[in-house]
């Protein structure tokens, strides 16, 4: 616990502490995966981790994108962003209509892990990249996106 919390300047700073929180629970889940844990254990991981998952991509969706595809003029890019999101959720929803002990569970999981390793990266190298340079209001943002996080949080990461 020597690490200093992650600053929260600005929308880019609240979301890709999103990315590094879900890369630690990825983690785990690999672990429990590989040390063959009690199918409770692993479906109360993943759980967290769809619903963690879920919530993220809603604000992105609700609040980041759209900013974004006004502000950076890269309609291919924020595309993209959409359709990984959209595949993302389909394993989303077929992890969490499965049990931890059915064939393929682990698997999904840590596939998601890799896709959305995948999309983070994009998301670092492009998408925030060109926010930080557009005239975004990343700052004004922060509170729009702490509010919508706590409220779909609070609504077990249900979207609406
Ligand atoms: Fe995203
Ligand atoms: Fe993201």
């Amino acid at each position: 616990m020597s690490k200093a919390p992650p600053k929260m300047n600005d929308a880019v700073d609240l979301l890709d502490a999103d990315h590094i929180a879900v890369k630690k629970l990825f983690t785990q889940f690999k672990k429990l995966s590989e040390t063959e844990a009690p199918a409770a254990e692993r479906k109360a991981l993943a759980d967290r981790i769809c619903k963690e998952l879920t919530v993220h991509a809603d604000i992105e969706e609700q609040i980041f994108y759209p900013a974004a595809r006004e502000a950076i003029g890269d309609d291919a890019l924020l595309n993209e962003a959409e359709v990984e999101h959209a595949s993302a959720k389909d394993l989303i929803a077929q992890i969490s209509g499965m049990e931890a002990d059915e064939e393929l569970f682990d698997a999904k999981v840590i596939v998601l892990g890799e896709y959305i390793d995948h999309h983070v990266e994009e998301e670092r190298e492009e998408m925030f990249t060109k926010a930080r340079k557009s005239d975004m209001d990343l700052k004004g943002m922060v509170a729009d996106l702490k509010t919508l996080k706590e409220e779909l949080l609070a609504n077990d990461g249900v979207s609406a």
